[in-house]
């Protein structure tokens, strides 16, 4: 694989399918259109409606009903759509019919009218000016500072000593957005945003419950920490945009990009065709958000299973040894990583930090003899759908052979999807793999990861807005000698 040039269509081919389960299969409630589904009363009893069940919940659907399963809670109605082809459906061919879901609405009053929130014909246009910093030119520039910041994190711990690699890698995530991004790297700066950012997403769980924007002014301490994490992450961007607009000077990074970005495609009758403030402001509170959390997320779970699969760390630090010596990585190592790339696509598919994807009806519309009405709520589980033992044999064990381009030519498209598809697809997903690829070929590169006694087996997890592990990742730590 081409070094930075990674894109969801590399890790899920398309192919036709020729497989068994290779025709979508709907199940409809006998005498109706509608697709079988899981009753609501009997759900609520198992505890099933709350969201750290939501995961397994939407997996126990897809197996228990199969491609297409509809289910109302409290009169919401939902579409689960499980199939490859079904998941192309939803979030490629349909994408005119829906809108961003109930969440990603609600999000912003406080993400206003970023990439994740805003509706077409804006997120066209900011998609196409924002799109240059993550052009692969760029994202092989930040490659020597993924491997910078992972080399110094990694100083920092102590041989034989047990570290919270969790609590590592959102502060290594954080580091390394706020520099590629927003060319900040002033420690005491990334201190600021990762407090500000941590009591700010605070919020995120409140968009699930109605009038959140109410719940948010009440006078409670934990609402108070929210609306000041707001209040510093606004001074802080808002600085920064002042800064660089009185200084032009490109630093080469999202924030330069974003300011002097001009929409050549905006029809010429538009009335500007430059980013406001508000909107840079915006992006970049996205940018911050999306690409953080997810990132340290994905590493996290990638450790811990390298840490309970000592033969697949051995092999990664040989590969890494191999390739780097004693030499930081850079971008041009990408292409000669490819078992830190397989792990990286592996921990992604076992624990897909967005592990589901929403959408809403816009409009009522008929979809395989099936009417949708408007205000349906339609999601595409990634946690269910790379977990489905037809494209995944023996799906809980961790094994990166998934991901050699013999296995992949055999998959659908839409079997593998953890950055989404269609318009909204992720932005930023070359620099996530390149995060992934660098931050975990340096780590095994100097350090074996062992498990702590006791934790063997699946990794306990947390289903919010992303998929986090539950709890801290301790893992003990102990340095390699380099040969
Ligand atoms: C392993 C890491 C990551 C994962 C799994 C991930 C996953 C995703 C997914 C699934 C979507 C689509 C959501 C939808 O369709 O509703 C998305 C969108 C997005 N992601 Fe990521 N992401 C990751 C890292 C990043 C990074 C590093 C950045 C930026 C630095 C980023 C920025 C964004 C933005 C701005 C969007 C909105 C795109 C749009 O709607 O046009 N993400 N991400």
């Amino acid at each position: 694989m081409a070094s930075p040039q990674i894109s969801a269509s590399e890790h899920a081919i398309i192919r036709p399918l020729t497989n068994p389960g290779a025709t979508p299969e709907i199940r409809f409630k006998p005498g109706t259109r509608q697709p079988v589904g899981p009753a609501f009363w009997p759900r609520l009893l198992r505890g099933d409606v709350f969201r750290q069940n939501a995961a397994s919940f939407l997996e126990s659907n897809a197996r228990q009903f199969g491609d297409l399963v509809y289910f109302e809670t409290l009169g919401v109605r939902v579409l689960q759509f499980n199939h490859p082809v079904l998941v192309q459906e939803m979030l490629v061919r349909d994408a005119p019919h829906h809108h961003r879901n109930m969440v990603m609405q609600r999000s912003k009053m406080v993400l206003g009218e970023g990439l994740l929130t805003s509706e077409e014909p804006l997120h066209m246009r900011q998609r196409r000016m924002a799109a240059p910093a993550f052009h692969r030119q760029r994202i092989a520039a930040y490659g020597q500072v993924i491997t910078h910041f992972t080399r110094q994190m990694t100083q920092g711990w102590a041989d034989g000593s047990v570290v919270d690699v969790h609590a590592e890698m959102l502060l290594l995530a954080l580091r390394i957005v706020g520099k590629t991004l927003f060319d900040t790297n002033v420690e005491q700066e990334v201190g600021k945003i990762a407090a500000a950012v941590e009591a700010f997403m605070g919020f995120m769980p409140l968009a699930f419950l109605p009038f959140p924007d109410l719940i948010v002014r009440l006078p409670l301490p934990a609402m108070r920490r929210i609306r000041d994490g707001r209040a510093g992450l606004d001074e802080l961007i808002y600085r920064m945009i002042r800064e660089r607009r009185a200084d032009s000077t490109d630093r080469g990074d999202l924030l330069s990009m974003l300011l002097a970005a001009v929409d050549e495609e905006a029809p010429s009758a538009a009335p500007a065709t430059t980013m406001t403030d508000q909107q840079v402001r915006d992006e970049c509170l996205t940018v911050l958000l999306a690409g953080h959390e997810t990132t340290a997320n994905a590493l996290s779970f990638a450790l811990r299973l390298l840490a309970d699969h000592p033969e697949i760390q051995e092999q990664l630090a040989a590969e890494s040894r191999d390739v780097l010596g004693d030499r930081p990585a850079t971008a041009e190592d990408y292409a000669r990583l490819p078992l830190a790339e397989r792990v990286f696509a592996e921990a992604l598919r076992l624990y897909p930090p967005v592990w589901v994807t929403a959408r809403t009806a816009a409009e009522a519309y008929e979809y395989r003899g099936i009417s949708i009405a408007q205000g349906t709520i339609l999601v595409a589980p990634q946690y269910a759908v790379h977990r489905d033992p037809r494209w995944w044999p023996d799906p809980d064990r961790f094994d990166p052979e998934r991901f050699t381009t013999a296995a992949k030519a055999v998959r659908p498209r839409g079997a593998y999807f953890p950055f989404g598809a269609g318009n909204r697809q992720c932005i930023g997903e070359g620099l996530a793999w390149m995060e992934g690829v660098l931050a975990l070929a340096t780590i095994a590169q100097h350090w074996q990861l062992l498990p702590l006694a006791g934790d063997k087996g699946p990794i306990p997890i947390a289903p919010s807005i992303s998929l986090r592990p539950h709890g801290p990742v301790r893992l003990r730590v102990q340095r390699r000698a380099i040969t």
